[in-house]
């Protein structure tokens, strides 16, 4: 039996940063065997800090990156990890690497337990994150800005473009034999102005804003009521900025020309739902960032948000 103090000379930055002042790990062999803090469970020797991965389908360098530091456990299926395992897979891991389909809130982090150092999210919203619960725990947040802008961009001015000129419906008719004429605006110059002045005189309006309270369904009944009958909304951030049945009904009595959106409430969007129906209104998957270099830069980002947080060290994008 030996006794390891954290004072170990040697140990790596990342151990030495799993270890408090006072930490003794107790144990036989290479086995451990006896311990008083959830954090002397470690075996010094071989253990790495364990980070919980929530979908098996991320960029492989950034895994690879990951998993040469950390014991990865990844939740195996490539859909949204189901609650009730990520609560219980959770439990005693330094570092969580998620995305926006995970929620991540007290629960979460109190299922993780008090070891629970970093989360990374792989994406610029952090919307899904209670940001006051993993503040108040000293938990360090990750997440991945900059890297996706083009990626989006291009995604906005493709919806922006699809729904002013009706492109689905033009397509739909294609498809059908009802072969027509999509009717369509044309793009005019954007200037800086207030919320009223921009639904009142915008052409195009386009969302772009993170979801917060302050932003919550900011375009509701009203800011519709305000916008021209030649107007097209565009939504490429979170579904949770739009009244979404006021924006139905908007785009269903012609108070508005057309929408596009690659964000709606909920995602995904239920086969047969309203909006998909509206042929004024062209819907995507939520794919703003969907390009094989913006992934692989998110990803490789939260991969080193997460290492630079177990290390001790600034983050490269952080948020607290
Ligand atoms: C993000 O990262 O927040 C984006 O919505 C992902 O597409």
């Amino acid at each position: 039996m030996s006794f390891i103090s954290s004072a170990a000379a040697g140990a790596s930055p990342i151990l030495a940063s799993l270890l408090r002042p006072s930490t003794i790990v107790v144990r036989s062999k290479s086995k451990v065997i006896q311990s008083s803090s959830p954090l002397l469970y470690r075996n010094m020797a071989t253990q790495k800090p364990k980070v919980f991965v929530t979908r098996p389908d991320v960029p492989k360098p950034a895994m690879d990156l990951l998993r040469e530091r950390c014991d990865v456990t990844t939740w195996g299926e490539e859909r949204p990890v189901p609650r009730d395992y990520f609560l219980k897979n959770v439990s005693g891991v330094d570092g969580i690497f998620c995305l926006v389909t995970d929620r991540i809130d007290a629960e979460v982090l109190d299922a993780a337990g008090p070891q629970l150092k970093v989360v990374g999210t792989m994406s610029v919203g952090v919307d899904h994150v209670d940001i006051g619960a993993v503040k108040s725990r000293n938990i360090r947040l990750g997440y991945t800005p900059n890297v996706l802008t083009d990626a989006t961009a291009e995604t906005t001015v493709i919806v922006l473009l699809s729904a002013s000129r009706r492109v689905f419906e033009a397509r739909d008719e294609l498809m059908s034999g009802r072969w027509g004429r999509a009717r369509g605006d044309r793009l005019t110059d954007a200037e800086f102005v207030d919320f009223d002045t921009l639904c009142k005189e915008s052409d195009f309006i386009i969302c772009t804003a993170a979801l917060t309270p302050d932003t919550k369904e900011i375009f509701n009944a009203r800011a519709f009521s305000l916008m021209k009958p030649n107007a097209v909304f565009v939504n490429s951030s979170r579904g949770g900025t739009v009244e979404q049945d006021a924006l139905i009904k908007a785009l269903k009595t012609g108070q508005i020309f057309a929408a596009g959106l690659d964000v709606m409430t909920p995602e995904p969007l239920p086969v047969g739902h309203e909006l998909t129906k509206l042929k004024n209104c062209a819907v995507l998957p939520h794919i703003g960032s969907a390009t094989i270099q913006a992934r692989m830069a998110m990803a490789m980002l939260t991969t080193r948000n997460i290492l630079a947080a177990l290390d001790g060290k600034p983050m490269p994008e952080s948020l607290n």
